[in-house]
């Protein structure tokens, strides 16, 4: 899809689809004297848009013998924020794509005057990709409804410079969706690590792979464990990027289980089925690092993966086992199920020591009871540090990914001691709950007292549903959370 801006309109003649954004009882500012627009004046004046949920009404009308359909979409005045604006424009191109719009038309200096914020007029421009963006890969006969060519018509002066960003931004969360929206037959460890690669060399940023041998060296048992079922091998995908001449660096490590069986603490086969998604974190991490290198961030990264399958053979790893980590530390294993944070605890060890960051914040979708607790459209965040955290919500406000702190309940931890090891990976047979908070608990074990934000995503990566912003399938959740929170780090 080609997006650009124009300042003055010359031609309806190409639009198939208009798209009017207002804001009602508001005068409509159409400069334009054409009696096409008048028309549109007095359609708006004789309806009465009923409150409709979805805000979006349309119509058609003719202009020279040729027909244009028209996008209403109505935008609250007391609700113009960055979500709001987000989620509305994402209806109003999704009712477009709907009406098969092909070439379409956004008269957004309508509505200019009150989105005049950097961050809110952005989002119409994410808004438009994404909702454009459908997974039709495996379909032999593709998706046509698709808005091929989309002029914003302003004069904002630095609508430039959010076309530039939303196009990274879009295209980095995208590329995140891509890798989780495909299928674990596809997507091994092994792939992921090429295309972390590919991403890598395309915009700017090196990346490096271990094998399962080089793992071996590290002495990443924990993580090796988890992928030891399965003849797709772990991969340590490592990526960094530098865009400042300080020797600080930040750390970033995202979940990488390509596939999550459960292991021999099986899964039931319902929630099996999507477990594909079990490296939205990975997935976020790389499409983050697409969109800090493509806009040349101030700012040094390192991010970790640490990809593997979590299967079942005779050489996978068994409830009762007993790891040595990285760290040293021993840990029993009373659910391979709770796999996760067995390479969490690894990944995070090996950013601490081999690349010294100042700071960790991991992305994973690790427990079912983040959606329990905060249901699919907030990921739950936790932290040993304040100032860290407020960076990640203030990120979270200019991305509009929603995110909720819980605590790091030390009351807690009583659950995942062991009496055989240092610590065990689940709180099997204790009744204290608070899955979510006993998961963070036991990540936060390796990263010691290095400020760290851990970032649950298990209920936001993937949507069953279809949302105005995101098919069914993987949501892309996190890029945009972390480009902005890197942008944030910049120095
Ligand atoms: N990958 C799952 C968590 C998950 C659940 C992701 C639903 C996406 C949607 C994770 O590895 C897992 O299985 N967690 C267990 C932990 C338990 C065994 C302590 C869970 O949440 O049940
Ligand atoms: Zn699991
Ligand atoms: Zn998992």
């Amino acid at each position: 899809m080609e997006i650009k801006q124009i300042r003055e309109l010359k031609d309806l003649k190409k639009y198939d689809v208009i798209l009017l954004p207002f804001i009602k009882n508001k005068e409509l500012k159409l400069e334009e004297t054409k009696d096409f627009f008048e028309n549109i004046k007095n359609i708006m004046k004789s309806s009465d848009f009923k409150d409709n949920e979805d805000q979006v009404y349309t119509t058609s009308l003719l202009y020279n013998d040729n027909l244009k359909k028209i996008v209403f979409l109505e935008i609250k005045e007391d609700k113009i924020d960055i979500k709001n604006i987000f989620e509305g424009f994402s209806k109003g191109f999704k009712k477009t794509r709907q009406i098969k719009g092909k070439n379409v038309l956004v008269l957004l200096d309508n509505i200019s005057e009150k989105i005049n914020d950097y961050n809110i007029y952005e989002k119409t421009v994410e808004a438009a990709y994404l909702s454009n963006y459908i997974f039709d890969k495996y379909k032999t006969k593709k998706e046509t409804k698709k808005i091929t060519s989309l002029d914003f018509l302003t004069k904002i002066h630095d609508f430039e410079n959010a076309l530039i960003e939303a196009k990274a931004a879009s295209d980095g969360t995208i590329l995140c969706r891509d890798l989780v929206n495909e299928p674990p037959m596809r997507l091994t460890p092994e792939k992921l690590g090429e295309e972390a690669v590919k991403t890598g060399k395309n915009s700017g940023f090196k990346v490096t792979v271990y094998d399962k041998k080089e793992i071996e060296e590290l002495k990443m048992n924990a993580f090796l464990a988890v992928g030891k079922g399965s003849v797709n091998t772990p991969k340590l995908i490592v990526m960094e990027y530098k865009g400042s001449d300080k020797e600080e660096k930040i750390g970033l490590v995202g979940k990488g289980l390509t596939y999550d069986s459960g292991g021999y603490s099986i899964k039931p086969s319902k929630s099996m089925s999507t477990m594909q998604s079990d490296m939205a974190g990975a997935a976020a991490v790389i499409g983050a690092m697409k969109i800090i290198a493509t806009m040349n961030l101030k700012v040094n990264i390192v991010a970790v993966v640490a990809a593997c399958e979590n299967r079942i053979s005779h050489e996978a790893y068994l409830p009762g086992d007993i790891l040595e980590s990285m760290s040293g530390k021993f840990i029993e294993v009373n659910n391979t199920d709770a796999e996760g944070r067995l390479t969490l605890a690894d990944a995070v060890t090996y950013i601490k020591e081999k690349h010294k960051v100042i700071s960790i914040v991991d992305l994973a979708t690790l427990t079912g009871a983040i959606i329990t607790a905060l249901g699919k459209r907030r990921a739950g965040t936790f932290s040993n540090n304040d100032e860290l955290h407020e960076k990640i919500e203030k990120a979270s406000r200019i991305s509009g990914e929603k995110i909720w702190r819980l605590p790091c309940d030390e009351e807690l931890k009583e659950s995942i001691k062991s009496n055989v090891a240092d610590i065990r990976n689940s709180t099997q047979g204790s009744t204290i709950g608070g899955g979510s908070i006993t998961a963070a608990l036991f990540i936060e074990e390796f990263i010691e007292d290095i400020p760290w934000v851990h970032i649950d995503i298990a209920g936001t990566s993937w949507t069953d549903m279809t949302l105005s912003y995101s098919e069914k399938g993987g949501v892309g959740y996190g890029a945009r959370l972390i480009y902005n929170y890197a942008k944030l780090m910049e120095n």
